[in-house]
């Protein structure tokens, strides 16, 4: 790819690499840095144009990551910083782009900012997290919940006030409304983008500024039994306040300094809301992360509504882009089923927008049952039994049906499933009609049709489990046809306008078919056809 095109980012294709999972290299059950290196050509080949990687920063790791105690370092786990600039090196030498996670709501408690500011009330970095007096009952300063369980203020005996924590209380969120704050990470952002990074994944951007005043959350009154503690309130004054705009327009603004590089939001509200992240003038994230389709029904007319409702809500120059799986939601082959999974890929790559696809999928990869010795994930610990935890969709990736999956040549920090010696890349590979076979014909076909990438989105009309829309640019179009049921259907073509020639269906076995008069799909059966 170009690397002066500054645009690239809305016709390529990413791909979500979770670190500790895709490729151990040193034996010790751990992915890492040097096992991407090795894994590049498998994604060259997939044809996907850029990596996001889940943070590889020295950590504590009690979030995998999310917790970082310094920002501008390698955690020695996933390698050194020679092998991150070797990574870089390779990846663009083969026109891959890297972009980083950049997590600037919480540091680790472990970070030297958060040592020194819960040294003293006076220490000039006190004002760097968010401390608040008790109540006069000693209780917490308000009614906020941690997203991992109970309350999000944690006591701190030294000085005798409460530190704000949106996940856990090992992580302490930074206060944004300090400016040294924001010059703090804006000076980290620009340390990688020197190194050529070519953007970054903002994690939970939307949390970064919280009310001035912190009043009570609002009751949520559709809170259901059954669902993690936290939504039992709204999040009314702690995410998703006007000033954090101002915030992401920064961000913007440092990474704009640089040539052709890319900010993503990652952004958990609903449409109406989350469009505002493009920001004023387009001046914020570029790609305000689109997870809709994470958390559908699963139905043609749910998600035909989607796309009309987010194509509505986009404003005027926003790039749309669209996410079906990545390390905290369960894997989209188990929430759709394996039939559907493969439907679910001609919809992620042939909408009109950018698809960023979660490591795995594209061989089917489903959540794996972890026994409860084998938890890892904090979340899961906290709030056990509700089947909240992630480590089901962060287990190690499957190459082959050597021992670990070829994964790793050491028992790996989370378990590979019995069916990895049939569910694997050189199974899968070899089989000219796999999911993974799909994936690519896929791919290759969204880079040989401009209409793909940058053609309109017109629906057809449809009924019951069908999905009918058409890309178009410039007079040439092509017609997706979804079967979102298992029943097969039949529906006169000619009037509809799906007369063509079946370029791909979701069983690869159809290529070249004519279509005159009658199209039928087989239950669970995507097609692409050529007008
Ligand atoms: C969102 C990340 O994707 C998730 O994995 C993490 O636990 C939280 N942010 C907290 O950083
Ligand atoms: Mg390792």
């Amino acid at each position: 790819m170009d690397q002066r095109d500054e645009f690239w980012w809305r016709h390529g294709i990413f791909y979500q690499v979770y670190p500790p999972s895709f490729q151990d290299s040193d034996a010790d059950g751990v992915g890492d840095i040097r096992g991407i290196i090795d894994r590049l050509p498998y994604l060259l080949q997939l044809g996907v144009d850029a990596l996001w990687l889940s943070p590889i920063f020295p950590s504590p790791m009690a979030d995998f990551g999310y917790d970082i105690a310094d920002y501008t370092g390698i955690d020695p786990l996933f390698g050194t910083m020679e092998d991150f600039d070797a990574l870089i090196s390779a990846a663009h030498a083969s026109g891959l782009k890297v972009i980083l996670d950049l997590v600037p709501n919480h540091t680790s408690d472990q970070h030297p900012w958060f040592a020194e500011s819960r040294s003293s009330r006076d220490n000039p970095k006190r004002d760097w997290y968010i401390w608040r007096d008790p109540l006069p009952d000693g209780g917490v300063p308000n009614n906020w919940l941690s997203e991992f369980g109970g309350s999000a203020w944690e006591h701190d005996a030294t000085t005798g006030q409460y530190y704000y924590h949106a996940f856990l209380a090992q992580q302490p969120d930074l206060n944004w409304r300090n400016p040294a704050v924001r010059e703090a990470i804006y000076d980290v952002m620009r340390f990688w983008l020197r190194k050529g990074v070519d953007g970054f994944r903002v994690d939970v951007i939307w949390h970064l500024i919280k009310d001035a005043e912190f009043r009570d959350n609002p009751p949520n009154p559709h809170f259901r039994e059954g669902r993690p503690p936290h939504e039992r309130i709204l999040t009314q004054y702690s995410t998703d306040q006007p000033e954090v705009h101002d915030v992401i327009a920064q961000m913007r603004r440092v990474t704009d300094e640089f040539e052709a590089r890319i900010l993503i939001g990652e952004i958990y509200l609903p449409l109406h809301r989350l469009v505002a992240y493009y920001g004023n003038d387009l001046g914020g994230a570029q790609m305000p992360f689109n997870f809709a389709l994470l958390s559908t029904l699963w139905s043609a007319r749910s998600i035909e509504t989607i796309i009309a409702d987010y194509e509505r809500a986009l404003p005027a120059g926003a790039w749309p882009n669209w996410v079906l799986g990545n390390h905290d939601r369960p894997r989209v082959a188990s929430r759709v089923g394996p039939d559907q999974a493969r439907v679910a890929a001609m919809l992620l790559l042939t909408l009109r927008g950018t698809p960023t696809l979660y490591y795995g999928d594209e061989i089917g990869m489903h959540q794996v049952a972890i026994a409860p010795d084998q938890v890892r994930d904090p979340f899961e610990k906290n709030v056990p039994g509700l089947g909240v935890g992630r480590d089901g969709c962060r287990t190690p990736m499957q190459w082959s049906a050597a021992d670990n999956a070829g994964f790793s040549t050491a028992t790996p920090w989370l378990p590979v499933p019995d069916d990895f010696i049939h569910e694997n890349v050189v199974n899968l590979e070899a089989d000219a009609r796999s999911i993974l076979s799909l994936y690519r014909a896929l791919i290759k076909l969204r880079k040989e049709l401009p209409q793909l990438v940058s053609g309109d989105y017109l629906p057809i009309a449809a009924e019951g489990d069908l999905l009918l829309y058409r890309r178009q640019s410039e007079g040439k179009a092509v017609v997706i046809a979804l079967n979102l049921g298992a029943e097969p259907v039949s529906m006169a073509s000619d009037a509809a306008g799906l007369d063509g020639e079946i370029l791909l269906s979701t069983f690869l076995d159809r290529q070249g078919e004519k279509i005159e008069g009658v199209l039928d799909l087989r239950g669970n059966e995507g097609a692409i056809i050529a007008k």
